[in-house]
């Protein structure tokens, strides 16, 4: 297993190195800007700018960096052009040998290049409310990240910063208490997860109208944060409760979640004390008006006042601000994370502004050790507006997947009648989970999403089902080749190229740059263009490159094992975005 270095790669290394012998000393380490480009395949740009700092005609520049090139195999040509461009054009045999050297390796030569400990914070329903469509674009989003950074290399660590603790489970249990509902009925788990949600607003509206129900409330907050052995019980209960119910959901969602990674805000109750008493101590909060705050030039209200962090209220409770200063102490501490991810809402994005700066001054988070808020838009539903019911019910997430699946099962089963009823049943599952996912995440994460069921399970356009078909159709021209060809197969170097499948050679091998580029941009639709783009590629290939009847054995062969290394990128790709890639459609 050894990574294999991108043609690409050996471009941009090749020409900085003629930047390093012709240039001086200074300007050596320039950028040498290599793109992808229409006129040749490759196009550097960083001559221009470049010639302008050392005060030359880039021209001249441009031919000396070219002479001093050195004579590879990679380079068919290399043109200056306009005031100072080169254009590239690479081998064939270049192309040729990168396809073989990736299908040679189980990882198609992806190298490992992160080697630290991320812990992504991500999911983070609420305790007794059901969750949201919010809590699925976190938990697509961050599922994506975690299995992509883990592929690169990266320790990842998961955390579902589940919101299990608060003031508000005084008023439940008080509640359930004294109107002793029995709300847990065995086998039905989402149903009762929905009576908990319909006594959680239940016990809000009371405590809410009866003044002495909200004071017996507050008593009860004090007796859980206290450790009164029934209450801690009746919350046990329903955390378990609600547990169960997101379990179901990310069973069906097919995520990476698991008990373990429930890291919920309770967790860090025995930290709170400590956390204080430190940032007070290292003077980062400070006492006002009875609450321990946290002070920000650029954080006022509309009035003009300083809006602080709030790290202990005037009573001496905590809120959720100083739990994330704890888990942040935490990961930083005991987990030994260089990087914490935090996927979450956009509209979050001042709590995190003032908690990691807060963070920073009290040194728990600086250069070497960081924190982003990973942020995304609101779900709207096919109406433009947030996504909601007609009667303004957020909708249950478990129906929605369900629904999804259902009309996946549609398209499946008009497309592929050949299918039984059990390989169906699998395949609308794979389809239609896919393509909830895949339609979160083939948008930009910070723009606001549509959930439309109708355009997620399309067979065309920038869909899942779409991937997974073309995924498909590469198994099953492998499938059809006389016994024993694909196996016997090589990659022949010396063969020419047509131009549809030079356009595919050069799509695969920009794959670990995509994958490169989701780990700076923290965006897993980096990924979605990029195999959109290689699906495409592969149909232009498909259709003006005959396969199993192509011209000669060693053409046939390279085609096929075109084939398998698309195949291999797709399933691999969509496996990291958490999509399944059946052989069959
Ligand atoms: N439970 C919160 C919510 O539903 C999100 C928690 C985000 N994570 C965090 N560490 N604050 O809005």
């Amino acid at each position: 297993m050894s990574p294999v270095t991108s043609v690409a790669a050996k471009i941009e290394s090749a020409l900085s190195a003629a930047m390093r012998q012709a240039l001086p000393a200074d300007q050596a380490g320039a950028d040498p800007q290599v793109r992808r480009s229409d006129r040749a395949d490759f196009q550097a740009n960083g001559l221009l700018p470049l010639a302008k700092r050392l005060k030359s005609n880039p021209r001249e520049i441009a031919g000396m960096v070219v002479a001093a090139l050195d004579e590879s195999e990679v380079f068919a040509s290399c043109e200056i052009s306009g005031p100072g461009f080169l254009n590239i054009s690479v081998t064939d045999t270049a192309l040729l040998e990168q396809v073989a050297a990736r299908l040679a390796d189980s990882r198609l030569g992806i190298d490992r290049f992160e080697a630290g400990t991320t812990v992504i914070d991500y999911s983070q329903p609420n305790i007794a409310k059901e969750m949201h469509v919010g809590h699925l674009r976190s938990t697509i989003i961050g599922d994506a990240l975690a299995r992509t950074l883990g592929f690169l290399g990266e320790n990842v660590v998961r955390h579902n910063h589940l919101g299990d603790w608060g003031t508000q489970f005084g008023m439940l249990i008080q509640y359930l208490t004294e109107h002793g509902h029995d709300w847990q009925h065995e086998g039905e788990i989402a149903g009762s997860l929905s009576r908990l949600n319909q006594l959680y607003r239940d016990s809000r509206a009371l405590f809410d109208s009866d003044a002495e129900f909200a004071e017996r409330a507050r008593r009860r907050v004090v007796a859980l944060q206290s450790g009164d052995a029934e209450t801690i019980s009746r919350w046990e209960e329903i955390v378990a409760e609600s547990k169960r119910y997101f379990n179901e959901v990310y069973d069906k969602l097919d995520v990476l979640l698991t008990d373990d990674d429930a890291v919920g805000e309770s967790f860090y109750n025995p930290f709170l004390n400590d956390v204080a008493d430190e940032l007070e101590k290292l003077g980062v909060a400070q006492i006002s008006d009875g609450a321990l705050c946290v002070f920000f030039d650029d954080v006022t209200g509309p009035d003009g006042d300083p809006v602080p962090l709030i790290i202990r209220k005037s009573d001496g409770g905590f809120g959720y601000a100083a739990t994330d200063l704890a888990a942040i102490r935490y990961r930083t501490g005991t987990v030994s994370a260089h990087r914490i991810l935090y996927v979450v809402d956009a509209r979050q994005a001042l709590h995190f502004r003032m908690v990691f700066e807060t963070a920073r001054r009290a040194g728990w988070l600086n250069d070497e050790v960081t924190a982003v808020h990973v942020a995304f838009g609101t779900v709207l539903g096919p109406d433009g507006k947030p996504f909601k019911t007609r009667a303004g019910e957020t909708i249950r997430l478990i129906s929605l997947l369900d629904e999804a699946v259902s009309r996946a099962r549609a398209v499946v089963q008009e497309k592929s009648r050949h299918l039984d009823e059990t390989a169906l049943e699998t395949t609308a599952r794979q389809v239609g989970i896919g393509a909830v996912k895949y339609a979160d995440l083939a948008t930009s994460r910070a723009k606001d999403y549509m959930f439309d069921i109708d355009r997620m399970v399309s067979l065309n356009g920038n869909t899942g089902v779409y991937l997974q078909y073309a995924h498909a159709r590469t198994r099953s021209i492998l499938r059809k080749a006389p016994a024993g060809v694909v196996e016997k197969a090589t990659v022949h170097t010396g063969v020419p190229l047509e131009p549809a499948e030079r356009a595919l050679a050069l799509k695969l091998d920009e794959f670990s740059a995509a994958l490169r580029e989701v780990t700076t941009t923290y965006e897993p639709h980096r990924l979605c263009v990029y195999l959109f783009d290689l699906a495409q590629a592969f149909t232009g290939f498909f259709e003006h490159c005959p396969v199993l009847k192509a011209p000669t054995e060693e053409i046939r062969d390279n085609r096929l094992l075109l084939c398998r290394l698309t195949g291999d990128t797709l399933k691999t790709g969509l496996g990291l975005l958490g999509l399944s890639a059946p052989d069959q459609l």
